[in-house]
């Protein structure tokens, strides 16, 4: 009826933004090596740079915070985290962790051996490390319709059956002691997976016997968006949805930082009795007793009731079409993104963008600069320097996979007014797009070199 989407909620407390002029932003980023991770976040307008913890808590997660329990064992914030989880998920064996990568890890640890293979729509980096620190190989099977960026295909993050097929075919069952599907594909530009495809992939595993474990960081935006774009799911409610992905699984790893809108917090769940006491074990070795793991009751209670919220219609109505809003303004201006938007982010397509600068002049650090300098927006490159390397005998730099740079969207902390403003930032870069210059690395870490690397630009 009406075009506006608006917030689905009021502000109660404000946080001050100290503005800056580009002037200042310029010595700032310059003094920073032209590394936005080496950015204070006061120094910051508009902070895009992950949407992982920097969510808003509702005045009722703040009320929980105050009636969290602190006992170490048995704490009634625990119980009421279990059956909130339990009444999203199904899942039986509910164990707290501080965040998504401890249960990754809690989870590998137990099910994988050196040689094993897992597969995966697509690992995102803590999941590929945790599998692989096992001795495990980290398998992405990507739908081959993640690599048309410009197609309206609704559902690029699924998992390719027919490779996941062949994987069992080629390693054998026995190799493969699980296989996940991450929802939305965050390492896939924040795809989501049908729910024709989580039964796809299910009835696979079931053939081989195998479980199938979720990555549920952002289940419910996943279920959303199941609703929006699968035929026959429009008239289910969410709730219904995330239900029935659960209900093909074994079990799931979750950051709730994420789709639960909390600033910490996680967990592991399964539906086996046997694989649970010996995550229990494990947790009691680095997290924490079973009834906390890695958090504070406090926090139990804000995961509790932000896993509700989660799933509420209006909110997420708001989150995804306030998504698609940016995407498609930015569109209508030409700017080349990832489409159609996912949930929680928006993808530009650095290369085309950019498209005089080769993968190694880094067009992607190039255009979040440029955001930066222009507008003190922050985003994150996800191209050359996250992905490329320095070849060891040649010395030569080496491109990434794709050149992209996320806009993630912190949930419910911006109004439509920043993202506005955001889009207008983009805009502007896009059109002064020709004249920005290539950067290079000057100092860089033997891995995840992105976080710390100091770059020049090429004047
Ligand atoms: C898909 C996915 N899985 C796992 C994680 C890891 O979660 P955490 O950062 O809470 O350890 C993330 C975090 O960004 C994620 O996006």
């Amino acid at each position: 009826m009406f075009k506006t989407i608006i917030e689905p909620f009021r502000i109660k407390t404000v946080e001050q933004i100290k503005m800056t002029t580009p002037e200042q932003r310029q010595e700032t980023i310059r003094a920073a090596g032209y590394n936005i991770f080496a950015l204070r976040s006061e120094d910051v307008i508009i902070d895009l740079l992950t949407d992982s913890g920097t969510g808003a808590m509702s005045s009722n997660q703040w009320g929980g915070v105050m009636r969290g329990d602190e006992s170490y064992a048995g704490s009634p914030s625990f119980f009421h985290f279990r059956d909130s989880v339990h009444d999203i998920t199904g899942f039986e064996h509910i164990i707290p962790t501080h965040q998504g990568r401890a249960a990754e890890r809690i989870l590998f640890s137990v099910m994988c051996k050196p040689g094993d293979v897992v597969p995966n729509n697509s690992h995102f980096d803590t999941t590929r490390a945790n599998c692989e620190f096992t001795g495990a190989i980290a398998l992405d099977l990507p739908s081959p319709e993640l690599a048309d960026m410009e197609s309206d295909y609704p559902f690029k993050g699924d998992m390719d059956v027919d490779r996941l097929r062949e994987t069992f075919a080629k390693y054998g069952a026995e190799n493969i002691p699980l296989v996940m599907i991450t929802v939305t594909n965050n390492s896939g530009g924040g795809q989501p997976v049908s729910l024709a495809n989580v039964h796809e992939v299910a009835a696979v595993c079931r053939e081989f016997d195998t479980p199938l474990y979720l990555d549920a960081c952002r289940i419910t935006e996943n279920a959303y968006l199941i609703k929006q774009r699968e035929p026959g799911q429009g008239d289910r409610p969410v709730r219904e949805i995330v239900h029935e992905m659960c209900d093909l699984a074994q079990g799931c790893t979750m950051s709730a930082k994420k789709d639960a809108i909390v600033n910490i917090g996680g967990f592991l769940a399964t539906r086996d009795p046997e694989l649970a006491r010996q995550h229990k074990d494990l947790l009691i070795l680095t997290e924490g007793f079973p009834t906390y793991g890695g958090l504070a009751g406090r926090d139990l209670e804000a995961l509790a009731i932000g896993m509700q919220e989660a799933v509420d219609e209006d909110y997420l109505h708001y989150r995804i079409m306030s998504t698609r809003y940016i995407g498609e303004h930015l569109r209508d201006a030409g700017v080349p993104i990832l489409w159609p938007p996912g949930g929680h982010a928006i993808y530009l397509n650095a290369s085309r963008f950019a498209s005089h600068l080769s993968p190694v002049e880094l067009p992607g650090v190039s255009i979040a600069v440029a955001m930066y300098e222009l507008g003190g927006v922050r985003a994150c490159e996800i191209g050359t320097l996250m992905f490329g390397h320095r070849d060891p005998e040649t010395g030569e730099e080496v491109g990434g996979p794709r050149e992209l740079v996320r806009l993630a969207i912190p949930r419910r902390t911006y109004t439509q007014s920043h993202m506005d403003y955001v889009i207008e930032v983009v805009t502007q870069v896009f059109e002064m797009r020709d004249a920005l210059p290539a950067y290079r690395i000057a100092e860089q870490a033997p891995f995840l070199r992105h976080f710390s690397a100091k770059l020049e630009r090429v004047e």
